[in-house]
């Protein structure tokens, strides 16, 4: 029973139709990180900043999960390994797919926050911030998503399980965003061998073990399939 953590970014996603955010086309090709993606930001313009994860929430319920995420919930599921997947993703394609065991690192915009008192509550399809907060009635609510300067969530918990993994896999980021992009050399400080599943080369790639680059509907399900052959 070997205990797999995997972090995914939002090149899982990019097949089933999710814009990812460095690539040409990216949604920071389109958006000041400043405005729609900082506490500083909603504060100046939570209109732009609601409408920024509106679209982005209708962009997520309008996709499906590809081949990628279905492998992942297929090695969690076969019972043989204990998966962890960290995703620094706020879509909910690894739920959908059926992953179970799941850390949303940087939030979900399936949530609603209150900015006010801290209350978290389902997200409708479309926010406003004059949403009144069901615990306090403030209007200043936030999706529950973890801007840039914000602590992620679970850090703790992620620590431990990379610390303590068989194997650590990176699957679809470019290594910029810390503390994620830390991750690499997390594991390997712990002795944890390392495997990077990308469309290219990311940032940190030299620090890992292995690296296979392509698209990741055709390498995720071909290292999964790997795994579960070679466990029979
Ligand atoms: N298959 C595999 N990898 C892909 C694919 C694909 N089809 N398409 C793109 N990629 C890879 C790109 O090569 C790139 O390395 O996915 C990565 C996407 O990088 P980014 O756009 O920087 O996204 P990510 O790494 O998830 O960003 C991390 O930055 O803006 C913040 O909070 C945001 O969670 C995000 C964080």
């Amino acid at each position: 029973m070997a205990r797999i953590v995997i972090l995914t970014g939002a090149g899982i996603s990019a097949e089933s139709g999710i814009r990812t955010f460095r690539a040409s086309d990216g949604l920071w090709e389109e958006h000041r990180i400043e405005d729609v993606a900082t506490p500083e930001g909603f504060a100046r313009n939570p209109e732009l900043v609601h409408r920024f994860y509106n679209a982005r929430r209708a962009a997520a319920a309008a996709a499906a999960p590809n081949a990628a995420h279905q492998a992942l919930a297929a090695l969690e599921a076969d019972g043989r390994h204990t998966v962890l997947v960290v995703t620094q993703n706020v879509d909910d394609l690894h739920e959908r797919a059926g992953t179970q065991n799941l850390i949303h690192m940087h939030g979900t915009l399936a949530g609603a926050l209150c900015a006010g008192c801290g209350h978290r509550w389902p997200a409708p399809t479309q926010m406003q911030v004059t949403d009144p907060c069901p615990a306090c009635g403030k209007p200043k609510t936030r999706p529950d998503i973890v801007w840039f300067g914000e602590m992620p969530y679970r850090m703790e918990e992620i620590w431990a399980a990379l610390r303590q993994a068989d194997l650590f896999v990176s699957i679809g980021t470019s290594g910029n965003v810390y503390p994620a992009a830390g991750f690499v050399a997390d594991a390997m400080h712990a002795g944890v061998p390392t495997l990077e599943l990308n469309l290219d080369p990311s940032a940190g790639t030299r620090m890992f073990d292995a690296a296979r680059h392509g698209p990741a509907t055709q390498v995720v399900p071909g290292w999964v399939h790997e795994m579960l052959a070679r466990d029979r």
